[in-house]
């Protein structure tokens, strides 16, 4: 179908916390990449985003800083759009899902779905808080993981083991609220019972050609249609959320996953007030730019709910991305494993497009991938400098040497092989680039250009104009040579101008940033970057002053790469700690019988030097069950120390903990590893090993007397 206007959305974080490069690679960065190629073909389209503002997080979010839900929103949804503005992520508008409009909007919604009788209702029994008189969502439920004894599992997942619960599975539940022991009470709520919709799914994913989709959206959708659907509530008990607008509906929100997506439509409809054509007409083409977690919302049960009410359009496309680890681990905001975008902005002032261009190249578009710091550099210094930047330099310093700084002239007749095939190469990677942005595939069309720069390159060394002018000036030509020469050199830099302005056209949805520095270089305005002018080369006019050459790139530095793993590690560590801090007191171990051994002096004692320090690495020591090598900081130096807990903990728990070392104690070599220290654990009965910490944190090095 001919689409006459196109709406792209983002999926709406939570405003819960600020983004991280692993949002921006899973969804915003494509969206955008996508939506500024869109406008760049004077297509129209629309990119909408906002907050999501309600859910559990939210509110433990808000329990856990001591503030209200609505203190959480504003205060991230303000760092996270400005992060958003600062990257360049081009959204027509950023809204919230907590404004009026968002809130009349899912709630006509329900209401619609409500009087035309697509709910059903049941009641359950779900655990109450006597004291607050709430009912609890699964996260609000806290007790002992039947795991890992973890005292402050939630009622969906234990945090120190990572395994998925449910609140029955949980010793001695209580509120996360109060504190207070848990009852179960019935309650009821409104379920959407997508199993009455699995045929429409069907029809519409698996005959309706949807293999188009990118393979994992498609085996995802797949695998729940053959799973078979279930009826899903979309209400619950709680005072935060869009009010369910139904009598009798007193403390019931709409569920944060039915509001939610709605919000995509709550936000068109501030932003124009044609909003209805982008939700309403046939020839829209909507996308949903998401990451791989929210599938099933995007894909099964959004689109039900936009046919059970009718009169919408349903997705085109929902390229979703898979996640992106950070240094070969998986991100994890609890434990601060994450590279913040506010944070890198910080960092890196002004150079948006450096992550912008690593995160596009190494996209996690068809698996899981890896950000790695060194591989940011690596990208940057050889990519970015040495090819795109280095190319764009060489033509303004070469114009400026051999042209005076002007766009010469072309001269028809001696252009020759080389220069067509420059000229085809230009043509070529529009189409390119182009074909693979229709199609979501980023990372390709990126290639294409850092290609295009790289022949580039190799076109100006083969055709050397300096070593023209340098024979011209040795006076090696007699006059009629001598034109030729100068017109061979006229035509190389007037391609290798034209190829310049090609470089800003393309690489404009990718690194907006450099591109306009492009333009602003060879004294144009941006209305070049318009896509059609892709693949000409008469976009800059004979005689176009340019400005001075200026660099576009600069190197990344070794310190810089080792200052970023440096606060990535702090950042654990620290988080560790302070989950250490929070932790309430664990139960009293009953006193062990043990015989005790001889006595000793005072002084025997002092001969021993314990002293405070911080577990930094731990790692599992090959060919040793039990071994875990760490590193321990004592603040006056950092220390390698093999110690026996491996049956016991995990090297990633360990990290961040203060413990007792002995620091005297004689070095040992086990398995080619010299350690120097022990460790202080306590021992109970059953041989559970803890370490010995103290109760505060105090400085490394500290002596233990
Ligand atoms: O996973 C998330 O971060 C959700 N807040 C995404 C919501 S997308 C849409 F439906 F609003
Ligand atoms: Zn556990």
């Amino acid at each position: 179908m001919d689409h006459k206007r196109i709406l792209v959305t983002a999926a709406l974080p939570y405003a819960n916390g600020p983004v991280h490069i692993g949002h921006l690679a899973g969804c915003y960065l494509p969206a955008d990449i996508y939506v500024r190629y869109q406008r760049a073909q004077k297509r129209d389209v629309q990119f909408v985003c906002g907050s999501d503002e309600h859910g559990v997080p939210i509110t433990i979010r808000a329990m856990k800083e001591g503030i209200t839900p609505q203190q959480v929103v504003d205060k991230y949804n303000t760092i996270i759009k400005d992060s958003f503005a600062e990257m360049g992520i081009s959204f027509d508008i950023y809204s919230r899902t907590s404004n009026a409009t968002h809130h009349a909007t899912a709630q006509a919604f329900f209401k619609k779905l409500y009087d035309d009788g697509a709910f059903e209702t049941k009641e359950t029994e779900q655990y109450f808080d006597e004291e607050k008189k709430v009912f609890l969502a699964d996260r609000y439920i806290v007790g002992t993981c039947p795991v890992c004894s973890n005292t402050n599992a939630y009622g969906d997942q234990c945090e120190k083991c990572g395994s998925t619960l449910s609140p029955e599975q949980l010793i001695s539940p209580r509120s996360a609220l109060s504190n207070a022991p848990l009852v179960k009470k019935p309650t009821t709520h409104w379920y959407f019972p997508l199993n009455k919709y699995e045929a429409f799914l069907k029809e519409w994913i698996v005959e309706g050609k949807k293999e188009e989709w990118k393979a994992n959206v498609y085996g995802q959708c797949k695998s729940w249609l053959d799973s078979g659907l279930q009826p899903r509530a979309m209400t619950r008990d709680s005072n935060w959320g869009v009010p369910v607008p139904i009598d009798g509906a007193d403390g019931k929100v709409l569920y944060v996953w039915f509001d939610a997506p709605i919000g995509y439509i709550s936000a068109t409809k501030e932003l124009t007030p044609n909003w209805a054509d982008y939700w309403q007409k046939e020839d829209t083409k909507l996308v949903h730019f998401i990451g791989k977690d929210n599938i099933v919302f995007h894909c099964i049960i959004f689109p039900a709910m936009l046919k059970a009410h009718g009169g919408f359009v349903l997705p085109d496309n929902v390229p979703a991305n898979e996640f992106l680890n950070i240094e070969g681990e998986k991100v994890s905001t609890s434990r601060n494993w994450a590279v913040w975008v506010n944070e890198y902005l910080k960092d890196f002032p002004e150079q948006q497009d450096i992550l912008r261009y690593v995160l596009c190249a190494n996209a996690p578009e068809t698996k899981d991938n890896d950000f790695t710091w060194k591989d940011f550099q690596t990208r940057n210094n050889s990519e970015l400098v040495d090819k795109l930047g280095n190319y764009i330099n060489r033509v303004m310093v070469l114009s400026h040497k051999l042209c005076a700084g002007k766009v010469p002239k072309w001269h028809e007749s001696v252009a020759d092989e080389q220069d067509k095939n420059l000229v085809e190469e230009i043509r070529l990677a529009k189409g390119k680039v182009e074909n693979n942005i229709e199609s979501y595939k980023f990372r390709d069309g990126l290639f294409e250009i850092i290609e295009l720069s790289r022949k580039g390159n190799v076109y100006l060394q083969e055709k050397a104009p300096w070593k023209e002018a340098s024979a011209i000036e040795k006076g090696v030509f007699n006059d009629e040579e001598k034109i030729k020469a100068q017109q061979r050199i006229d035509n190389c830099l007037y391609l290798a101008l034209q190829l310049t302005a090609n470089l800003a056209i393309l690489s404009n949805p990718f690194i907006p940033f450099t591109a306009k520095k492009i333009c602003s270089l060879v004294k144009v305005v941006d209305r070049i970057l318009d896509w059609e002018n892709a693949g000409k080369i008469d976009l800059l006019k004979m005689g176009y002053s340019l400005r001075p050459p200026e660099l576009l790139f600069r190197k990344i530095e070794d310190s810089e790469i080792e200052a970023q793993m440096n606060k990535l590690k702090e950042g654990l560590v620290a988080s560790v700690q302070a989950q250490e801090l929070a932790k309430p007191e664990a139960p009293k171990l009953e006193d062990q019988m043990q015989e005790l051994k001889p006595e000793i002096s005072i002084d025997d004692f002092n001969k021993i030097d314990l002293r405070t320090g911080t577990i930094i690495s731990a790692q599992k020591v090959e060919k040793a069950d039990k071994l875990l090598q760490l590193e321990i900081d004592l603040g006056f130096e950092k220390r390698t120390v093999l110690s026996g807990i491996a049956l016991h903990f995990s090297p990633e728990e360990i990290i961040g903990k203060q413990v007792v070392v002995v620091a005297n104690l004689a070095a040992r070599k086990m398995r080619g590893i010299e350690s120097k220290g022990m460790i202080m654990m306590a021992e109970n009965a059953e041989g559970k090993l803890e370490f010995v910490s103290p109760e505060n944190i105090v400085n490394n090095g500290a002596s233990v007397k």
